[in-house]
């Protein structure tokens, strides 16, 4: 019997988590499938990339198209160009995209064309907000896929909404909490709250990087006036993706900020500290799209900085509180938070660690 091959491709740094899963999964049918790993470089600061890989222990990518950063779409178009190349060289059977960044949809439009078959791992999910780049990545995405693995029940509602073939759709559950589960007990381990003299619950972890959070100086600001706000009450660790970063400097904000009392600001953490301080933080400030699920999953509270959410479990059942950007609003509900019992939540269906293992069951199926 012939391997059939199979690349998934990563890119950006929420990718990494939801594929190392997905390749021990796979290492199990070693004798009937190849599975290979391209990174699109979309992601290529050791923080935001390499070290993801070493947390994981994933193997290195097979390919590096080494795109890097650009505009939406030199960023897309360079990574249909490298990848197309990819896939007239490997030939696989199956191209596998998650999540919902621009190397997710890039490769979806390359591999198709090319007439392979892709499956879409996260799929169904939605904001609602065609403003997001990300919104319009999963709709792209979803409609010229072949299989759509769906992580929440909402999922599978949108798509049918949209006109899916229901053979299409597979709910598994969620490969990124399959990540948690296997990697959570080095976490408990980690010394990074150590490290920083925090006691457990003594902070509040936050991560800002949504472009309408942190492109513009006044929104940058406002948050710098609920940090100082927060800081009455609580430490607050503060891991700063680049793009806020630079923001911050070309703003001229960093002095502003580095002088709020209990703001501990750091670098881009890898996975296993980030998880290890997610662990005993008494509430996360968030735009992420994956914090929310990984919060729900430790029932630890989550104020999700936006005015969407494409993962209404999250709300519905989790830990998740959606709060609208906007000063008044966030002071508000962190004075309720700080005085008040917590909302207890419930860990979603399928959320168990073995959702990787139900796609490569699937997956198995679809090619033999
Ligand atoms: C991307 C995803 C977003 C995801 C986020 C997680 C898209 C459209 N957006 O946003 O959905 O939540 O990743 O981090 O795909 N930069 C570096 N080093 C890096 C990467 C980026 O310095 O390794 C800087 C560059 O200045 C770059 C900027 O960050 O221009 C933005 O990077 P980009 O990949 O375009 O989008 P993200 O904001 O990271």
């Amino acid at each position: 019997m012939t391997k059939k091959k199979i690349i998934s491709v990563v890119g950006a740094r929420p990718n990494f988590m939801k594929v190392a899963p997905l390749h021990r999964a796979f290492q199990k049918f070693n004798d009937s499938i190849e599975h290979l790993i391209v990174h699109t470089g979309q992601h290529y600061d050791f923080s935001m990339s390499d070290a993801f890989f070493k947390d994981l222990e994933m193997p290195r990518p097979s390919y590096f198209l080494g795109v890097g950063s650009g505009t939406h779409a030199e960023q897309t178009a360079k990574i249909m160009i490298e990848f197309e190349n990819v896939c007239k060289e490997l030939k696989p059977d199956l191209v596998l995209v998650v999540g919902d960044v621009n190397s997710t949809v890039a490769c979806t439009l390359t591999a198709v064309k090319l007439g392979i078959k892709v499956a879409h791992i996260e799929s169904g999910l939605r904001s609602f907000d065609r403003s997001m780049p990300e919104e319009i990545n999963r709709i792209v995405t979803d409609s010229i896929c072949n299989y759509c693995f769906v992580t929440e029940q909402s999922g599978i509602d949108n798509l049918i909404h949209e006109g899916f073939d229901k053979e299409r759709i597979s709910f598994v559950g969620n490969t990124m909490i399959d990540s948690l589960i296997y990697e959570i007990e080095k976490a408990k381990n980690s010394q990074v709250r150590a490290s920083l003299n925090l006691a457990p619950k003594e902070y509040v972890l936050v991560t800002l990087h949504r472009p309408t959070n942190v492109d513009e100086p006044e929104r940058l600001e406002e948050f710098l006036r609920i940090f100082n706000h927060l800081s009455q009450f609580r430490k607050i660790v503060f891991p700063v993706h680049p793009r806020t970063r630079k923001n911050l400097k070309y703003f001229s904000l960093e002095k502003k900020v580095s002088e709020i009392e209990g703001l501990i600001l750091l670098e881009p953490l890898g996975y296993i500290d980030f998880l290890s301080l997610m662990l005993d933080a008494d509430f996360i400030m968030t735009d992420s799209g994956g914090i929310q699920e990984e919060s729900t999953y430790l029932k630890i509270p989550c104020l999700t900085l936006r005015t969407s959410t494409e993962r209404p479990v999250t709300i519905d059942i989790g830990t998740n509180i959606l709060v609208e950007p906007e000063e008044n609003k966030i002071i508000n509900v962190i004075n309720e938070i700080i005085k008040n019992p917590r909302k207890e939540g419930i860990i979603p269906k399928f959320w168990d660690g073995k959702a990787s293992d139900r796609i490569v069951d699937k997956i198995t199926g679809y090619l033999y």
